[in-house]
């Protein structure tokens, strides 16, 4: 069963431990994660964006497919299916299709309407146990076209969104979608800390968390950092294996590859890519 994101996020922030959100882009990368969190007794986030979402057939695909998955595999550990980076309409759209949690991504309104519409859904998702993520300061990079400057989040309006009553908060501290540049300045843990100081017991999450070297990770996490996003990384594993497998040539005399053999690696690749985030998150174990 599907669970919010909010008790496994309280006691990840209280036992200074992160937990990992891993996008999903189809069942083989699905599969993937929620094996892997199995086999290793840690609880876990599904990512999906509206992008791989539409890509997936809609939300109630999505939806149904994690339910089903979770049943057949016998998957215990706690397991959120979390809308990514959300506009308003996907976050309704998501709760009618039966995700267990939310990001509402309302960065880029004026804060007054970030504040306004924030509330509302604070209140539908109260009222049917979803958890939700709301956003100050954008995350920098590019991320399904949408494209973010990056800049740090203001602690004062974190305080002001967290007292609406999220579940958590993802703050901008120089933080890239993607591959982080030779030139990137590091996570601004001056304002991590102003911020959880202004926040308390809020679980904060880290988007971006493909390339951030492990210290700064283990800082942030020390920070009142609960939740690290890894999108980019999963699909550099899956496709340098990918390509691998393909450019050895195990082609069916002349019939192409067989599916299921073709993406094995990229599926295995996924899976060590994820224990090592786990790994360095501290998440092992804590189911
Ligand atoms: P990366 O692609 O940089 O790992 O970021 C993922 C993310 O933050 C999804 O919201």
């Amino acid at each position: 069963m599907l669970v919010s994101a909010k008790e496994m996020l309280e006691k990840a922030k209280a036992g200074k431990y992160a937990v990992g959100q891993f996008n999903i882009n189809n069942l083989e990368w699905t599969k993937a994660i929620l094996q892997t969190a199995q086999e290793l007794n840690s609880p876990v986030i599904l990512g999906v964006s509206e992008g791989a979402g539409k890509y997936m057939c809609g939300f109630k695909t999505v939806a149904n497919m994690v339910s089903a998955m979770i049943d057949e595999l016998k998957i215990t550990v706690p397991v959120a299916l979390h809308l990514d980076h959300g506009s308003y309409e996907a976050c309704y759209k998501c709760i009618e299709a039966g995700f267990s949690s939310v990001m509402f991504d309302g960065s880029h309104y004026p804060i007054e309407e970030n504040v306004e519409k924030t509330k509302e859904l604070v209140n539908v998702c109260a009222e049917k146990g979803l958890s939700l993520e709301a956003e100050v300061g954008s995350i920098g990079g590019e991320e399904d076209g949408v494209v973010g400057m990056g800049e740090c989040a203001d602690p004062d309006e974190c305080k002001m969104i967290a007292d609406l009553g999220v579940t958590m908060l993802a703050a901008g501290i120089g933080n890239i979608h993607g591959k982080y540049p030779a030139n990137w300045a590091g996570l601004s843990f001056d304002t991590l800390d102003k911020i959880q100081q202004k926040t308390g017991v809020m679980p904060l999450v880290l988007h971006g968390g493909t390339g951030i070297p492990a210290e700064m990770i283990q800082k942030a996490i020390s920070l009142g950092v609960a939740k690290i996003n890894v999108n980019t990384e999963c699909q550099l594993a899956f496709a340098a294996a990918t390509r691998k497998y393909v450019e050895a040539g195990k082609d069916l005399e002349g019939k192409g590859f067989d599916p299921r053999k073709l993406l094995a690696p990229g599926v295995e690749a996924i899976k060590a890519t994820v224990k090592e985030k786990m790994e360095l998150f501290g998440s092992i174990g804590k189911a």
